[in-house]
């Protein structure tokens, strides 16, 4: 695989420790999705379709997936015929993105980078799905993604609150050390529980965004992730 290196690589001491745990984390994440069911994959990519018509058009278009992991969310942009660069901090992640496009006979390119600091290269779409809570600096990143964006450009976010000390406990996927890691990367991440769509909304527009648009609604619900606060909302960039 051929990576191209971002503009800025990750070197703040928060980003390298989170993106070590995802290093460490990567085969477990890729067997997930690897036994995910398609009927899911297929409701997945029927609200990208449907999202992006709503937020763009029904035009192919170029979209940033970052923090794209396993590819799951790049893939299926892919899919539906978009430009898709995939952008993660974990090579090992991004290792095992590839060769989910190589089975899918898709085409990503994957770029290997801190998901603060994005190469300003006019996309029309930045994508991003379980993600903000991981980042050091959720509101950086967003006015790095603004930045990164044609005028009129969208993100879409998929975000909820899942990790509670309860949650991590009661997970079926619950695996050795998780807690402890998330425990340690909780003291640099502001949002180390999750997110709500009200935080989101202030964290939008603090960064430059227009009022964001639900499209939660259209997955069906035994494809949402288990959170009280599960969203997916799409803002334009304003400006
Ligand atoms: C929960 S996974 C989500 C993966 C994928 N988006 C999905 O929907 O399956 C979080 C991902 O964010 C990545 N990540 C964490 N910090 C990052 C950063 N500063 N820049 C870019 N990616 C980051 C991790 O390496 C990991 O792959």
């Amino acid at each position: 695989m051929t990576l191209s290196s971002c503009a800025h690589d990750p070197d703040p001491a928060a980003v390298v420790a989170v993106a070590r745990t995802w290093n460490a984390r990567a085969a477990r994440y890729d067997q997930y999705y690897r036994s995910y069911a398609e009927a899911g994959r297929d409701a997945w990519r029927r609200l990208y379709r449907d999202a992006i018509n709503a937020l763009l058009g029904p035009e192919p278009r170029r979209v940033l997936d970052v923090g794209t992991g396993t590819g799951f969310a790049a893939v299926l942009l892919a899919e539906l015929g978009h430009d898709v660069t995939g952008m993660d901090a974990s090579k090992q992640m991004l290792e095992r993105a590839h060769e989910e496009a190589t089975r899918r006979s898709v085409t990503v390119e994957w770029c290997h980078g801190d998901g603060h600091d994005v190469p300003i290269a006019s996309y029309d779409l930045v994508t991003c799905r379980y993600v903000l809570w991981t980042l050091p600096a959720p509101g950086a990143a967003l006015s790095s993604w603004a930045r990164a964006l044609r005028p009129g450009g969208a993100v879409l976010v998929a975000d909820g609150r899942w990790h509670t000390a309860r949650q991590l406990l009661r997970s079926p996927r619950l695996i050795p050390g998780a807690v402890r890691d998330y425990l340690a990367m909780g003291r640099t991440l502001p949002y180390w529980k999750g997110i709500t769509a009200t935080q989101m909304t202030t964290l939008l527009s603090t960064a430059g965004f227009g009022t964001p648009r639900p499209f939660g609604h259209l997955l069906p619900g035994q494809v949402r992730r288990d959170s009280r606060d599960f969203f997916v909302v799409g803002a334009q960039r304003e400006g």
